[in-house]
């Protein structure tokens, strides 16, 4: 077991997180501000969405420079602030890396549309269009009903792109990309970074052929072609040049492929990723059979291969949970106890310990291509009219800020900030519940239950996703560790749980 075997990691995504220079727009200030906070809650590793350099039309998914930061967010002497003081802290700090595609402003892209014979024009993917002048193919890029496709007309052909025209996709084939790619890494490790999320990193690996989608993948766009055996040959590169570096480094892909028995094969005989996001999760219904199918997949799929899971409720990308769970405080308590309990590595979205709900964005004030601005919205740290952000944050904040804010949350020893704080304590206290197996999961007529257990130490958990009451009856000599609703286990053993709520138990010693 190294650190991220046992780190809860905290996802921030900085614009959103704190301005500190008064733009309106979150920064690298922001995060160093409330270092102090995030040691207080006790989350042991940050993951910190792309800070690069960008025209910023995917906010800086789209990168002009993987060696720098963008102005907009601060310095690279910030950056190098953050990785100290959270390692001062005891926190490890990973960055989000862009391997897919750059922004067609990135110089290798000037370069490469400039001319057929440019050297680096084979950087990028380009097609002829078909003798009738049409599109290479049918894939779709992302957000849209448009073609993956963009025609470079000085030069005639097209190029990839899976996501804007501005994020031409980067060619894998290629060796000098892989190389070039390979120094951004070393860029970074260098500078003592723990780690990677790595941005749609399934995408790297292309069919070369380039097939049509078949009809009924259309919809979905190209993805599902772009499981290829390429991808796990790269991600076999990726990792040796984390491996040139001491200290585990790590990394945790992100594979939007929803299966989680596709997912595992992203691991590869431990000589790929280290870890991998597992959406599967994110899309689970708020039942329990769900639960127990989406788990019981997860632990097969994983086991089989010696991969180590992770979990994750919200992102960046999609509908925050407690927005999923329609605002309910008791089921997105439960949610939190989902996430933190079950084995794996368990991925929390800033914001998500506040129970924070998407913001209503009116049409006038949406910027993202994607339509993600509700999950996007600013963090409330105070209650006065701004929240601590020095002027106008760039996106709205979500409905009754203050109720969600740090300062209403942080004295209230009932709040959900101060429920997350002792879940995380009493995760990092547990080793049944950082690395022990999981066992006797069940669907017990909609109450979900899991037993997690190492040598020293047996954990029992159970949550209710039926709409009545259940009764639950403890093993004798179980003691209490934490409930949604604050209910307390009788000395009788038995209880009644109430809709949505949830509670851990310590069965022996
Ligand atoms: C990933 C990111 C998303 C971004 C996209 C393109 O899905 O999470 O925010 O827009 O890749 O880079």
């Amino acid at each position: 077991m190294t650190w991220w075997h046992d780190a809860v990691f905290y996802q921030i995504y900085p614009r959103s997180f704190l301005d500190t220079d008064g733009d309106g727009v979150g920064d690298l200030g922001g995060i160093l501000k409330k270092m102090p906070y995030l040691a207080w809650l006790g989350v042991d590793a940050l993951w910190i969405t792309p800070i690069y350099p960008s025209p910023m039309r995917d906010f800086s998914y789209d990168i002009s420079d993987y060696c720098d930061v963008d102005p907009l967010f601060g310095t690279l002497d910030d950056f190098d602030q953050i990785i100290a003081k959270a390692h001062e802290a005891g926190i490890h700090v990973i960055l989000d890396w862009v391997p897919n595609h750059t922004s067609s402003d990135h110089p290798w892209f000037q370069e490469a549309r400039s001319s057929r014979t440019n050297p680096k024009r084979d950087w990028y993917v380009w097609k002829e269009p078909t003798s009738d002048g049409k599109l290479p193919n049918n894939w779709l890029r992302s957000w849209s009903d448009q073609p993956a496709w963009t025609l470079d007309d000085e030069t005639g052909q097209f190029y990839l792109h899976c996501f804007l025209p501005e994020q031409p996709d980067l060619n894998w084939a290629n060796i000098d990309v892989r190389d070039a790619m390979a120094e951004t890494l070393r860029f970074w490790l260098r500078r003592g970074i723990d780690g990677f999320r790595m941005d749609v990193v399934h995408l790297i690996g292309k069919d070369p052929a380039m097939p049509d989608d078949p009809e009924d993948l259309v919809a979905i766009g190209h993805v599902p072609l772009n499981d290829r055996p390429e991808a796990h040959v790269y991600l076999k590169g990726i990792r040796k040049v984390l491996e040139e570096f001491d200290g585990e480094r790590t990394s945790v892909g992100e594979v939007y492929l929803l299966d989680p028995e596709v997912v595992a094969t992203y691991y590869g005989q431990a000589d790929e990723l280290h870890m991998s996001f597992n959406f599967a999760s994110l899309f689970t219904p708020w039942r329990a059979a769900s639960w127990v199918e989406t788990i019981t997949r997860t632990e097969s799929s994983h086991n089989a291969v010696g991969a180590w899971p992770t979990w994750t409720l919200s992102n960046h990308d999609n509908k925050r949970i407690a927005s999923r769970l329609d605002g309910d405080p008791m089921k997105t308590r439960s949610a939190a106890i989902l996430v933190l309990t079950l084995r794996g590595t368990p991925f929390l979205y800033a914001g998500e310990e506040l129970g924070l709900e998407d913001a209503i964005i009116p049409p006038e004030r949406v910027v993202d291509p994607g339509l993600r601005d509700p999950c996007r919205a600013p963090l409330p740290w105070t209650n006065e009219r701004l929240h601590g952000w020095p002027s106008d944050p760039w996106l709205p904040f979500a409905e009754r800020p203050n109720d969600f804010s740090v300062e209403t949350q942080e004295h209230d020893s009932a709040s959900m900030l101060n429920f997350v704080r002792s879940l995380l304590s009493i995760r990092k206290a547990s080793t049944a519940l950082r690395q022990g197996s999981l066992n006797e999961l069940r669907d017990d007529n909609g109450v979900l239950h899991y037993r997690r257990e190492s040598s020293d130490e047996v954990v029992d958990v159970y949550i209710n996703f039926a709409k009545e009451p259940r009764p639950i009856t403890f093993l004798p000599g179980s003691t209490w560790l934490l409930s949604s609703s604050g209910v307390k286990v009788p000395a009788s053993g038995q209880l009644l749980l109430v809709p949505g709520d949830s509670v851990i138990v310590r069965v022996s010693p």
